[in-house]
C-alpha cells in the first residue's frame, strides 16, 4: 500500500485516453495493488474519487465514495465503489448544475453541468459485469471520474467562466 503523487492540471499525462484494463489483469495482484494504492491515496487528500491516470498510471479505473467528506460536507454517503473500463449512458435530457473540484486541480472549484441521471455499465475487478442507475451527486461524482479516462478535467466543462475561482475567495464571496 502506498499513497502515490497526484498529477496535476499542467501534466500531459493528465490529458491522455487511458486504456481498457485487459481481461488478463482481472483478479490479479497488479490490479489490486493498483486499487489500494488509489484508495490510501484518495483517503490522505479526503477526496470523493480518485481515476488511476490521476496517479500517472493510464487504465481505466476509477474509485469513489465516502461516509463523511469535509471537502463535500452536505453530500450524502456513498459507498465505495470500484469501476474498472465504465461506460455512460445518459438517461433523459436532464442536467443538473454543481460545483466540482478535482484533486489534479488543487484549491479551485468550478460549476459544471452533469446528466442528471445515468445508467453505468461497468466491471468489478474480479471481472463481473454490472449496470445500474445512478442519480445527483453519485452520477455527477461517476461521470467527473469517468472524464479523467477520457483526459477530460472539470475546468474544460465549466458551465460559465465566471463560475470558476479558488474554493475560499468562493467560500468569502458567498458563492460556495
Ligand atoms: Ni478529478
Amino acid at each position: 500500500m502506498a499513497v502515490r503523487d497526484i498529477v496535476r492540471l499542467g501534466d500531459p499525462r493528465l490529458r491522455a485516453r487511458a486504456a481498457e484494463v485487459p481481461e488478463a489483469m482481472f483478479g490479479g495482484a497488479e490490479l489490486r495493488a493498483l486499487l489500494q494504492d488509489l484508495r490510501d491515496t484518495m483517503a490522505a487528500r479526503d477526496g470523493a474519487g480518485l481515476a488511476a491516470p490521476q496517479i500517472a498510471v493510464p487504465l481505466r479505473v476509477v474509485i469513489y465514495g465516502f461516509t463523511h467528506n469535509p471537502r463535500y460536507p452536505n453530500a450524502a454517503p456513498i459507498p465505495e465503489t470500484v469501476l474498472v473500463n465504465p461506460c455512460i449512458e445518459p438517461l433523459g435530457e436532464a442536467r443538473e448544475a454543481g460545483w466540482e473540484g478535482c484533486l489534479s486541480v488543487p484549491g479551485l472549484r468550478g460549476e459544471v453541468e452533469r446528466w442528471q441521471r445515468i445508467r453505468l455499465h461497468w466491471r468489478d475487478p474480479l471481472g463481473a459485469a454490472h449496470t445500474a442507475e445512478r442519480e445527483g451527486f453519485h452520477a455527477r461524482v461517476v461521470q467527473h471520474e469517468c472524464d479523467h479516462l477520457d483526459g477530460v478535467l472539470f475546468p474544460d466543462r465549466l458551465r460559465d467562466p465566471h463560475a470558476f475561482g479558488f474554493s475560499e475567495e468562493l467560500r468569502a464571496a458567498g458563492v460556495l
